[in-house]
């Protein structure tokens, strides 16, 4: 009889590996109550220059102070923070922004909203994350800013990428997205860019519903985008004056109140995340063909909304990732393909289909050459997606040490049967 699952073998996980997922406690159910019997649910409730009582005050002062920022704005989801961070940087029609090629649309689609051309950077192969030096050979005169996004959790080099906006005058945004609560150099993630956008949708590390949080250490900035998410009216401002064709992104005071559990269990949660990634690495060490991420020295905390690890396929004797994949699935480790396809590579981007005035890209007030995505090429992130990259999702990591030896010992138990391997249809 075959040994592997996928052959009709006995599986090595017999229970889901996953946690529940989001988590919430009476805490948060007394919360809920407390803000629907105040009938104060939303911002507007609460003067605008003090917010004492609110939960959206005090949920956007706690994610500041958790991730060492001066001033975090709560806004209604992760696509419109970017979208907040690249109107109060002045990106508009004729600007480029320099995004990663490996990230979900909304890094990308963010430029595209504001009438600016996203550029595709390549990514690091070490780590996944938008590879500084690609960044720099991109920039040209109407390069406005930068979306760094920390993928999979993973810390960009923030020190490599600062130095590059700084030096061309240009404004750095993180995308936050799947990393909450992770640090670099000891400060958390989306504190070393001007500014950051973190998604709070229910799949993600801080979950809380919908919602997202815009940060800021610029004051500047953040009254910026206050005026931008309150339909163009200044914080505070007790005429009706509009002064500046914004719009609406408001997070109401139910969304701040599952908030405030969330980002008091985040730092357990990510210590938990990141203590058994390590350990799955340090496993992973004594099996050939795989292994995990380089974690550099300056990231003092991974917390991974899908932890990335790599496959090695000239170390597997033959074998295809999907096929490892497949069979991996079939033991009970539910495992992703890890990084999308490259985003140009989208049909939105592919067919060029820009509407009746082809803007942003074929925008009159676009001064750089024309631009056709399907000439895009970004070799490590297209080798990564279709060979290489392979990924757990979060609330794996928050089980006991026994799954991760579980997900060890799947690991090894494939790596002796690579002649089955071989034989699985990947097509
Ligand atoms: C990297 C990244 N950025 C931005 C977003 C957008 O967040 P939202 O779905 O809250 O708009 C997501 C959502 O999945 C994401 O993964």
């Amino acid at each position: 009889m075959s040994k592997l699952a996928i052959h009709g073998g006995p599986k090595t996980v017999q229970e889901s590996l996953a946690q529940p997922w989001p988590v919430y406690d009476l805490d948060d159910e007394a919360r809920l109550l407390d803000v629907l019997r105040s009938r104060k649910w939303g911002r507007s409730s609460y003067n605008y220059f003090n917010q004492e009582g609110s939960k959206l005050f005090a949920f956007e002062k706690a994610f500041a102070d958790v991730h060492d920022g001066k001033y975090a704005l709560s806004v209604s989801t992760g696509t419109t923070a970017l979208e907040t961070c690249l109107r109060v940087l002045g990106v508009e029609a004729g600007c480029e922004v320099i995004v990663p090629a490996s990230t979900y649309i909304a890094s990308a689609s963010c430029a595209l909203i504001c009438n600016a051309v996203p550029v595709f950077a390549d990514i690091d192969p070490r780590n996944y994350t938008i590879d500084p030096r690609s960044v720099e050979s991109l920039i040209t005169p109407r390069t406005r800013a930068v979306v760094a996004v920390d993928f999979g959790g993973m810390p960009c080099d923030t020190d490599a990428l600062g130095q590059i906006c700084r030096k061309h005058g240009i404004g750095l945004v993180s995308d936050c997205a799947h990393a909450h609560g992770g640090q670099w150099r000891g400060k958390g993630v989306g504190s070393h860019a001007d500014v950051a956008a973190y998604s709070c949708m229910p799949g993600k590390v801080l979950a809380i519903g919908e919602g997202a949080i815009v940060m800021t250490n610029s004051e500047a900035l953040y009254e910026s985008a206050f005026h931008y998410h309150h339909a163009g009216r200044e914080r505070g401002a007790e005429s009706q004056d509009f002064t500046w064709p914004a719009t609406t992104l408001r997070m109401s005071e139910f969304e701040a109140a599952m908030g405030l559990g969330a980002i008091s269990r985040l730092g357990e949660q990510a210590d938990r995340r990141f203590a058994n990634l390590k350990y799955l690495h340090a496993g992973m060490e004594q099996i050939p063909g795989l292994t995990g991420l380089e974690i550099d020295p300056r990231v003092t905390r991974w917390n991974p909304f899908r932890w990335h690890f790599k496959f090695v396929p000239e170390e597997f004797d033959g074998v295809h990732r999907d096929q490892f994949r497949k069979a991996l699935c079939a033991e009970g480790v539910p495992c992703g393909i890890g990084p999308t396809k490259p985003l140009y590579t989208f049909s939105m981007f592919a067919k060029g289909e820009w509407g009746k005035t082809g803007c942003p890209v074929r925008c009159p007030l676009y001064q750089g050459p024309p631009v056709d995505y399907t000439t895009t090429h970004c070799p490590e992130a297209e080798r990564i997606h279709t060979t290489e990259a392979l990924d757990l999702q979060h609330t794996i990591l928050l089980g006991p040490r026994k799954n991760m030896d579980l997900i060890l010992d799947t690991f090894r138990k494939l790596r002796s049967n690579v002649d089955e391997l071989r034989k699985i249809d990947h097509a």
